[in-house]
């Protein structure tokens, strides 16, 4: 199983997020760690028997937390949880907050192992306008800091997509990046997510966008550029250095049962899944209180479907006939041979994937092989 805790503040919001972030307050923070001491001592007797095999610590921004805060979650987890002898423990954090070698030092210490940059751009006037409160030469020193405390597998966050962004700019800029000693780059295509400053702008004309047709052309002149330099696709935006698959969000795209825990956290194990509040004062009044959904059948083979498709590696159709007794291939020819013919899937080795051009339609396709 896959335990993930959500950390809810940050030191500002970006103008995209959607994420469940508030300002950070002290008074805040001890009701959110009440509440987690209280929700992991209830999930330690629920799952007696389950060893984890990874802990994600994302936001949020998980960098801003005092390292005695930090230290007191990690030894609640590992009094009250099993886990596997070795695991990946990644953990988020955004450069202007990860600028201290001695708190990265002690991030070692404490068991991470991935660590999680959310550098988004090497262009100040990108980071102004997307409400980072870094610079991109923060972005650069934080690699280099994690470089320093001998952290060997370092994710960077990248958002393409951005105003008047050219292909030659973009490819200018990965080519910097490349030069950084990272494992792992994570891709993300700028969405205009509904309650963001961004939607508001963009519904007021005060912002315009790439076109499809440059959309297009930035996803494809990225993802080929970063091939070219040894980053292995492995997911829709999701690049790695040989053996270095994220283990945590691999895990998640092949639905095994995941345990979120903190407000807003989602938790699927076997045909249940339960939300926590999306508020922190709510959450800490009552941690052990979930919306719980029943997945069936159908939403299980749904998921299955549209995960395995997000992945390079595609949707494996013995594993399809096993789950729903029927043949994928008999059930979509026309349409899969459709999409063939217009370069968007292939088929492989007993597996159905997209490809570049089918990932940048991937929800337009997916939606066709629901059950
Ligand atoms: C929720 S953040 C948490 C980590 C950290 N606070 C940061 O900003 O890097 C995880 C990633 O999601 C990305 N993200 C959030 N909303 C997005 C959007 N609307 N479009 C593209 N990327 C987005 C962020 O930029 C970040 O890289
Ligand atoms: S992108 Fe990261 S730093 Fe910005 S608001 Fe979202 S979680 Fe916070």
């Amino acid at each position: 199983m896959l335990l993930y805790i959500h950390f809810p503040f940050c030191k500002s919001k970006c103008i995209y997020c959607s994420f469940y972030s508030v300002k950070i307050n002290d008074e805040l923070v001890k009701l959110y760690l009440n509440g987690l001491f209280e929700e992991i001592k209830y999930w330690k007797d629920k799952l007696p028997d389950v060893k984890f095999k990874s802990i994600y610590i994302g936001g949020g921004t998980p960098s801003i937390l005092k390292l005695e805060y930090l230290d007191q979650i990690i030894n609640a987890l590992f009094k009250n949880f099993k886990f596997e002898n070795y695991i990946e423990f990644s953990f988020e954090g955004n450069p202007d907050s990860l600028k201290d070698l001695v708190y990265l030092k002690e991030l070692k210490g404490f068991g991470v192992n991935r660590i999680s940059i959310g550098i988004q751009s090497i262009r100040d006037n990108y980071l102004k306008f997307l409400g980072r409160t870094h610079s991109a030469k923060d972005g650069i020193f934080s690699v280099k800091l994690c470089n320093l405390a001998k952290f060997e597998n370092i994710n960077i966050d990248l958002i393409w997509g951005l105003p008047e962004q050219t292909v030659a700019s973009w490819l200018h800029d990965l080519r910097q990046i490349c030069k950084l000693d990272i494992q792992h780059i994570s891709c993300y295509g700028l969405t205009v997510e509904k309650d963001t400053k961004l939607h508001t702008m963009v519904k007021k004309n005060m912002v315009k966008l790439p076109n499809e047709n440059r959309l297009a052309s930035l996803y494809i002149g990225g993802a080929d550029f970063l091939e070219s330099r040894g980053f292995i696709q492995y997911e829709i935006s999701n690049f790695s250095k040989l053996g270095y698959v994220c283990m945590h969000n691999m895990g998640y795209w092949e639905q095994m049962d995941y345990l979120g825990l903190g407000p807003s956290a989602v938790s699927t194990i076997g045909n249940k899944r339960w939300e926590n509040s999306k508020n922190i004062v709510e959450y800490s009044q009552n941690p052990c209180r979930r919306k719980e959904i029943k997945l069936d059948k159908k939403d299980h083979i749904n998921e299955f479907i549209m995960l395995s498709l997000r992945t390079t590696r595609g949707l494996n159709l013995k594993e399809y006939a096993k789950k729903t007794g029927e043949n994928f291939w008999k059930k979509h020819h026309k349409m899969i041979n459709l999409l063939h013919r217009n370069n968007l899937v292939k088929i492989r080795k007993g597996y159905l994937s997209l490809t570049k051009n089918g990932f940048l339609v991937s929800n337009s396709i997916i939606g066709n092989f629901f059950i």
